[in-house]
């Protein structure tokens, strides 16, 4: 299925709600994020993306014949790491299993290193995701390794595998 990135409208709001109102996706993800997921939220979201420092966070609505299907984002860090980034992506779950994330994280990857100095992308999915895994493996991202206990999500301690991208 072709998939595009673009930035966000505010106009996407109720169906960014529509789709990140789920538990099966929040638990893949930090904390932090509201559920329910209510438009008020994703109005509040869209709207600090809207106005973030573009040299710091690349975020974009991932779609499908302009509809909005998901949700991905590149966020620089910080002193001696300024020049990595950290991804994070999710879809609603209607459209897992299509090849979409891969294309984004594909597409976003790209964009990153055409347009910034960044010269490492990583993403640190929990290690029982093996979907997120594969994306990334399918995108070319290399797996440095296994983050032992890295995490605690809904009380249970999390071990977190390590994936990245160079600039070549
Ligand atoms: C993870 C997520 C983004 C994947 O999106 P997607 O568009 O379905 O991914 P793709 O279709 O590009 O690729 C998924 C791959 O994982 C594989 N896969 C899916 N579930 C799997 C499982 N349980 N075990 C092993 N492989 C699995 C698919 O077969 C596919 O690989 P293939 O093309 O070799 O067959 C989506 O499931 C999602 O939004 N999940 C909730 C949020 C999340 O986990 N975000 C990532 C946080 S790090």
């Amino acid at each position: 299925m072709q998939c595009n990135i673009r930035e966000w409208r505010m106009e996407d709001k109720s169906r960014l709600a529509e789709l990140l109102n789920n538990k099966k996706i929040l638990n893949n993800l930090r904390d932090g994020i509201p559920y329910p997921y209510t438009v008020a939220d994703a109005e509040e979201y869209i709207s600090a993306m809207l106005s973030v420092d573009k040299t710091q966070t690349f975020s974009f609505a991932v779609t499908v014949d302009d509809r909005v299907v998901g949700s991905i984002a590149a966020y620089r860090c910080e002193n001696i790491h300024s020049r990595t980034a950290e991804l994070g992506y999710y879809l609603g779950e209607a459209y897992w299993g299509k090849g979409i994330a891969t294309s984004a994280v594909k597409q976003i990857c790209k964009y990153v290193f055409e347009h910034t100095d960044i010269i490492r992308i990583f993403a640190e999915p929990f290690s029982y995701n093996a979907a997120s895994c594969r994306v990334l493996e399918k995108a070319g991202f290399e797996f440095e390794g296994t983050l032992h206990s890295n995490a605690v999500k809904d009380g249970k301690i999390l071990d977190m595998k390590m994936y990245a991208l160079l600039k070549n």
